[in-house]
């Protein structure tokens, strides 16, 4: 059988378990997905770094747009991040060339994912992104594929490994902010600019993606109500604590009468609820619909091998000619997105 030819960008945490996975399971991988997965070429800044994996054979470009349109891979896999331009070209270049993409980029995605939906369409190629949610969690096949029985009425969750991270430290050790922060980035969950987790808006780029799946909306991250957890103090924790209280920093979205409500904020949840004790790394999501009543799905939400665990799930699928479209709908049929009336919460 044809190889699937994998051209891979972005080789930090994420990209180097991906190569690892690729490698420790090659067999299984291929008996999975009828097809050998062939990794071909890589993208990243500095070719000299030990990264801890062998790059013999594979080719090296430095530009990832070259290495997205070349006619050596079938699918581009972009683990750059960010919303920088250069992720954006690479991604629209190797979709306009009708190959597949596979990425962890909710940045990009909750910015550009309308347009870069419709270049898939266009192109034949899909664009598969369950690792930019929830890292290792299948929450957007879930929305997509096996939830797509249901009218979704409200979804809500822990959408940052790192604030929590940082919450359940700070609560369970007493530790400063600082400290627990310093270890999220030391032990590979934070984003390259930690302010995208602290200040919320990295959970707010996920709700968008999330929102959309599930309500065959149009993306708008810009009416995310986003506050993140750089002011809570220990103070806060504690106080909360004896109340009987955890301070999550909790991802909402849900319909009401006047339109589409999607909030993350710092927010205070009984101690004995299921997604307060939601610890560390963790992320949650329950989402409620309307012939399945609840569900929660819960996992490490971020670090290398989680992340990579649902890059390659998506490898796997673009191997099988599996193809759903990417925000659950063909884009011309996403729904506008009408801003409900907030309420105080
Ligand atoms: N920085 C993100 C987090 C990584 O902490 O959740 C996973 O998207």
């Amino acid at each position: 059988d044809q190889p699937l030819r994998l051209g891979l960008a972005g080789l930090g945490t994420v990209g180097t378990s991906v190569i690892r996975l690729l490698r420790d399971h090659e067999e299984a991988l291929t008996d999975r997905a009828g097809r050998p997965l062939r990794l071909v070429a890589v993208s990243a800044r500095n070719p000299n770094k030990d990264r801890g994996i062998s790059l013999d054979g594979l080719s090296w470009h430095s530009d990832p747009v070259a290495l997205a349109s070349s006619p050596d891979i079938d699918c581009f896999i972009e683990l750059i991040g960010g919303e920088n331009g250069v992720c954006r070209e690479a991604t629209r270049a190797a979709l306009d060339a009708g190959k597949s993409v596979v990425t962890a980029n909710k940045a990009l995605l909750a910015k550009h994912g309308l347009e870069l939906a419709a270049a898939a369409e266009t192109g034949g190629g899909v664009l598969a992104f369950e690792a930019a949610v929830g890292g290792g969690i299948p929450i957007v096949k879930a929305l997509r594929e096996a939830l797509a029985g249901n009218r979704i009425t409200r979804l809500f969750g822990i959408l940052n490994g790192t604030c929590n991270y940082i919450l359940t430290r700070m609560e369970a050790e007493g530790l400063s902010f600082e400290q627990c922060l310093a270890d999220a980035q030391e032990l590979g969950y934070a984003e390259v600019d930690p302010s995208f987790d602290i200040d919320g808006l990295d959970a707010a780029h996920k709700l968008a993606i999330l929102t959309s799946l599930a309500f065959g909306v149009e993306l708008n991250k810009d009416a995310i109500f986003v506050e993140g957890i750089a002011s809570i103090t220990a103070e806060d924790i504690a106080a909360a604590e004896e109340l009987g209280y955890r301070i999550k920093l909790l991802a909402v979205a849900q319909e009401t009468d006047s339109g589409i409500e999607q909030r993350v904020h710092p927010t205070m949840l009984p101690k004995n609820s299921q997604l307060a004790r939601i610890s560390d790394v963790t992320n949650a999501v329950a989402v409620e619909g309307d012939f399945i009543g609840q569900v929660v799905l819960s996992g490490p939400g971020a670090g290398g091998d989680a992340t990579a665990s649902a890059v390659v799930g998506d490898i796997v699928d673009c191997a099988r000619g599996f193809r759903a479209p990417p925000f659950g709908r063909p884009v011309a049929s996403l729904k506008p997105y009408q801003r409900a009336q907030m309420r105080a919460h």
